[in-house]
């Protein structure tokens, strides 16, 4: 790697970053039916109808998996919490097993001195609750406070850091409105209300844990650098609305509370009645932001008079295989961007950034990761840049640990610093883990 620690500040936390859903299997350890099975059951929703049901079997291999970050030198891990898990019906019974289990990784983090960073929700909403709206009925944010509370009522005393939501614009838009993600509706008013409702979910889960007396508690935001397609003003138009759907609505929720004009053009109709009666509760104090940063999407007026009205169009740039353009200088912009004008001196993590590459291992058991290597040093030198210049950055979190579920697209797109045979489930470190391990030792 371009980087060792002694160029970061003191304390600066390097870490790698997982999600249940994707490595845990849910077929395991008593856990509940979720909106992901029932999405991946679904045909047509997920490259070669592909679910979670073993994924790395991390529920089993654990052990194993804590000793690779220990070994790999990371002084934080950061993992979520599946609802479905410890709540199957999603309110009401839980799951012991379930709670037990994440007892089990915060103790065997904390034995191997690797600092646990939770997030609460990283989208396997449990069946039951989808049956009865999902995040489409605004009492979600109550249950969302009391699944809070079950889980942080056993592990809260011994996290580092707790972020409430991981990728709001994933479980809202993505998911209600571009039907990407589960669970799978493309409906304007399912979307409005759904962006509206994660955020009072956010707030009362911030309460929450409050409540326990929980500090170091956030939210993990995903940013997507939004680049108009020419100069024409129809162009900067569109990729300035796209800015304000992905970026600015949940940090101007959060920070502001306000959501922005533009759009609140296409929104504020779906929205639910006095809704902004909610702001107070959705910016309910955080202690930092989490940036979860990718790439950059080059955006262009669709022709259509129909909101949001625009399309992302293919860019000139070098690409992962998921087929986004590696752009660092966005990274450099939105933690330059959201310091100055959002959060204002706060402590702010990086909690996933990488890249997914067609990784092999060759005969003599060798992941040469070049290009992921490339990326991480590219995006390092953005985070120096921005501590540089002032930005409280306090951690970077290497997306992902291991190859796992990547949602729509199955087990084929590979983000880890460790390969994952999904046939055998063995474990290999690529050439990124083994560098990274040098430059963190
Ligand atoms: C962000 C999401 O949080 C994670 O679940 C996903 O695997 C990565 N992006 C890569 O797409």
């Amino acid at each position: 790697m371009n980087f060792k620690r002694s160029d970061f500040p003191e304390g600066f936390d390097f870490g790698v970053a997982t999600s249940a859903y994707q490595i845990e299997g849910s077929d395991f350890g008593g856990c509940g039916r979720s909106q992901w099975d029932d999405f991946a059951a679904t045909p047509g929703n997920v490259v070669r109808g592909e679910d979670g049901g073993v994924a790395c079997d991390h529920y089993h291999q654990w052990e194993g998996d804590l000793d690779l970050i220990k070994a790999g030198g990371f002084d934080s891990y950061r993992f979520s919490t599946s609802w479905a898990r410890v709540m199957p019906e999603g309110r009401g019974a839980v799951n012991q097993e379930g709670l037990d289990y994440y007892e089990r990784i915060v103790d065997g983090l904390l034995e191997r001195g690797i600092k646990p960073n939770v997030s609460l929700y990283h989208w396997e909403l449990p069946s039951a609750l989808l049956d009865q709206g999902g995040w489409r009925n605004g009492d979600i944010a109550n249950w969302f406070a009391d699944f809070t509370e079950v889980v942080m009522g056993r592990i809260g005393d011994r996290v580092h850091a707790a972020a409430t939501f991981n990728e709001p614009w994933c479980v809202t838009w993505l998911s209600h409105f571009l039907g990407q993600h589960a669970p799978g509706v493309k409906d304007i008013r399912a979307a409005a209300r759904a962006m509206h409702h994660v955020l009072v979910a956010h707030g009362k889960s911030v309460q929450a844990m409050r409540g326990l007396g929980m500090d170091n508690v956030g939210v993990v935001l995903n940013f997507e650098y939004s680049q108009p397609v020419d100069d024409t003003p129809e162009a900067i138009e569109s990729a300035h609305l796209f800015d304000g759907i992905y970026n600015r609505w949940f940090l101007g929720g959060v920070f502001n509370q306000a959501y922005p004009e533009d759009v609140l053009v296409g929104l504020e109709p779906h929205l639910p009645k006095n809704y902004q009666d909610d702001f107070p509760t959705i910016a309910e104090k955080v202690d930092f932001l989490g940036v979860n940063y990718y790439t950059r999407s080059i955006i262009s007026p669709d022709g259509t008079d129909q909101f949001p009205a625009h399309k992302t169009v293919e860019g000139p740039l070098d690409k992962t295989s998921m087929g986004w353009e590696i752009y660092p200088d966005g990274l450099h912009h939105f933690l330059t961007w959201a310091d100055r004008e959002y959060t204002k001196g706060l402590p702010i993590y990086i909690t996933e950034n990488g890249m997914a590459s067609y990784d092999t291992v060759d005969e003599n058991g060798v992941i040469d990761d070049e290009p992921r290597i490339n990326f991480l040093n590219q995006h390092m030198d953005a985070v120096k840049q921005a501590i540089a210049e002032g930005v409280p950055v306090k951690g970077y979190y290497a997306w992902s640990l291991l190859d796992n579920y990547e949602w729509a697209v199955g087990y084929e797109k590979r983000f880890g610093l460790v390969h994952v045979d999904f046939d055998s489930l063995e474990r290999t470190p690529k050439n990124s883990y083994l560098q990274l391990q040098k430059a963190l030792s």
